[in-house]
């Protein structure tokens, strides 16, 4: 299939053209930062506010994977017009293209952030059913919420056929050097403190990015057409089971120090991808564990955060 992709110079946008390309489509990056990973395929340098660009690049292909927005919370709290500008105007945008130029369909990245940070049951798992937060205590969840319901609107007012992928919170190879696994990596090989805030226990749910990626690829199965799909790891990981894999895999102490609990910190909920699995055939194969070790040791032997 040809297909372009949004942001696919970016962290999770190059791991989606890797198995892409794998897979022997014909993929067009479409970003305005040049890929860094050597992806063998077009590029086209724009911006996704470049409507009357994305349109005319966007023919011809099948499908739009689109990936690109502000991705950094903190940046999105520092110029929130900017940021929803480029995350849920560059939404319509790809949709608006793909009406146009008849692409057949467009796959959003979005977050499971849209479910909210309410503590809830913690016993109560979270599925595609469960309903979006209606009040988000983010402008960057807010975004999110908008770009999916763009797409739904897409499809019900101009049949455009749309996919909605929520990631959970990916870590490993290229990811940005101020997310938490890497700050926690860099921080035991430098021998430098760990600040724990309560005691560690809030878990997160990670996912390796190559296992996203390959599940972001199996998003284009047409039964996953006009559906919402969480993509997950498996396993509740709390800060203090990160810190406890990585000494062993690294082979030295953390520097921990527990301070204060931030106050309705957030302890996490669990967050089924079962309808991945039974609609695409789609689970992680790598453990948590597995993925820290393939991520941490190439970061340790140098390769940094920019690692393949
Ligand atoms: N990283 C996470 O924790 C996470 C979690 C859930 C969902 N997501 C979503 O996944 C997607 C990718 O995130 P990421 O972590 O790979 O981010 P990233 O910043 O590494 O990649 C985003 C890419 O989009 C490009 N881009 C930004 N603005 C653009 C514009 N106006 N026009 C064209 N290209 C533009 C950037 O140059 C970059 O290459 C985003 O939509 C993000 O919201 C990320």
């Amino acid at each position: 299939m040809k297909i372009l992709v949004t942001g696919g110079s970016g962290f999770i946008g190059s791991h989606i053209v890797d198995v892409l390309l794998e897979q022997g489509h014909q993929v067009k990056i479409y970003d305005v930062e040049s890929p860094k990973y050597g992806q063998a395929c077009e590029f086209v340098k724009a911006d996704v506010m470049d409507i009357v660009r994305l349109v005319r690049e966007s023919a011809g292909q099948d499908a739009i994977y689109h990936i690109a927005a502000e991705a950094n919370v903190n940046r999105f709290h520092d110029s929130p017009f900017y940021s929803n500008f480029i995350t849920s105007g560059g939404t319509i945008n790809a949709l608006e293209a793909a009406r146009t130029s008849g692409v057949g369909r467009v796959l959003l990245a979005s977050t499971e952030w849209v479910y909210g940070s309410d503590p809830g049951n913690p016993d109560v798992v979270i599925t595609e059913e469960t309903p979006m937060t209606d009040h988000p205590d983010h402008i960057y969840t807010s975004a999110k919420i908008a770009a999916e319901l763009f797409c739904k609107n897409y499809h019900q007012m101009y049949g455009v056929n749309q996919t909605i992928m929520r990631f959970g919170i990916p870590f490993g190879e290229r990811a940005r050097p101020e997310t938490v696994t890497p700050i926690f990596i860099r921080k035991i090989l430098k021998g430098e403190e760990i600040t724990v805030h309560g005691d560690g226990s809030q878990t997160r749910q990670f996912i390796y990015v190559k296992d996203l990626a390959r599940g972001c690829a199996a998003c284009l199965k047409p039964q996953a057409a006009n559906e919402i799909l969480n993509l997950n790891g498996r396993d509740r990981i709390s800060v203090v089971d990160i810190i406890r894999n990585l000494e062993e895999i690294l082979g030295r102490k953390a520097r921990l120090t527990f301070i204060e609990q931030r106050s309705g910190q957030f302890k996490g909920r669990l967050i089924s991808s079962e309808k991945a699995k039974r609609l695409l055939g789609w689970e992680t194969q790598f453990s948590y564990r597995e993925a820290l070790e393939n991520y941490a040791r190439g970061f340790a032997a140098g390769k940094g955060a920019g690692q393949r």
